[in-house]
């Protein structure tokens, strides 16, 4: 059988370099990545191709490629696009149309409905406070779609995009037959934990550089309060969910977006298991106003049956099995704590 031809943007991230290895590892596929960086060592022998710059310039590129299956991970995150808002706004949002536009012409032109796999967030939900928080518990996808944040704003609206990519664009053909169009799918990340990797510019980031300190004997100044609340998920995870979107027929999917969740916790159980892992772990509270009001408009959990009835989603690793079986011995290996 032919290798299926499949584009991942912003490849040197986090979920890209875990992506590009579960695609490899797979097999079958010609895996084109794209960043603004050169592809880091981990995966430079598995990108049969790497096109790197500024993804709204370079788009023409691809218009001669014939991708089955785009993964477009490129995005500024949340905290980040707070500082720099208007570029923020220029990567997660024009980069994205660039691409939906790309995805949609090749369907339309080849009668052929690229699959257009795209990573959302729990930043498009915005609460306006605590007790709101408190009370909307576990959210569903249509509720509290009011975000805080560039990133969340971005988000939501390049699902909204592609939904229109997907569904109704090439209206102009009112009295002809639709032509075929792009295959949207979107998921809805908790903030994401790697053994591996480290993420930069999120604000769910806290849990993350908690642990990875914790375990380097490094001190760390958390940088939410204790009682700060938010769902989290095992990186294995998120590839297994993106994989599992991308393999899922059609034909089964009630809706574009889905969330999924994994374990909600606490900052402070994050210091409690990262304290029982490594008592010597110097970590403190120190809030910092803005980046806790991003997370404190977050839902505490989010409510994923939708995935689980149209696609079979489950997580592998719930919080127990997250800490016992992926993130303490892979992170020790790598510490050689
Ligand atoms: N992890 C992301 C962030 O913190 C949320 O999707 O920005």
């Amino acid at each position: 059988m032919s290798e299926k031809q499949v584009l991942v943007t912003g490849a040197c991230g986090e979920i890209g370099q875990a992506l590009v290895q579960g695609l490899a590892q797979r097999g079958g596929y010609r895996i084109v990545t794209a960043d603004f960086m050169p592809l880091p060592d981990s995966i430079k022998s598995l990108s049969a191709e790497h096109v790197q710059g500024d993804l709204v310039y370079k788009i023409k590129t691809f218009y001669d490629y014939d991708f089955d299956t785009i993964f477009h991970l490129a995005a500024s995150l949340s905290s980040k696009a707070e500082v720099a808002t208007e570029e923020a706004h220029r990567i997660n949002v024009e980069g994205t149309m660039q691409l939906l536009m790309l995805a949609a012409y090749r369907a339309e032109k080849y009668h052929k409905a690229v699959k257009f796999l795209f990573p959302s967030s729990i930043a498009v939900y915005g609460m306006s406070n605590l007790a709101v928080k408190k009370n909307a518990g576990v959210v569903k996808e249509e509720d509290w779609n009011t975000p805080h944040t560039m990133y969340g704003c971005n988000k939501l609206y390049c699902e909204k995009l592609g939904m229109y990519y997907g569904k109704y664009y090439g209206q102009k053909h009112l009295d002809a037959v639709p032509p075929t169009m792009l295959d949207f799918r979107a998921i809805r990340f908790p903030g994401l934990i790697s053994a591996f990797t480290l993420p930069s510019g999120g604000t769910s980031d806290y849990g993350p550089e908690m642990l990875h300190a914790a375990a380097q004997d490094k001190p760390y100044a958390c940088f939410v309060r204790a009682d700060t609340k938010i769902s989290f998920m095992a990186m294995p995870d998120a590839i297994k969910s993106l994989m599992m979107l991308m393999d899922v027929p059609r034909g089964k999917l009630s809706n574009n977006v889905y969330n999924i969740a994994a374990f909600a916790i606490t900052a402070d159980e994050f210091r409690r298991r990262a304290l029982q892992a490594f008592p010597n772990a110097r970590i403190s509270f120190e809030p910092n106003p803005r980046r806790q009001g991003i997370v404190d408009s977050w839902p505490e959990d989010v409510d994923d049956s939708l995935a689980r009835k149209d696609w079979n989603w489950k997580p592998s690793y719930d919080v127990d099995r997250f800490f016992d079986d992926y993130f303490l011995p892979e992170i020790r290996k790598r510490y050689g704590k």
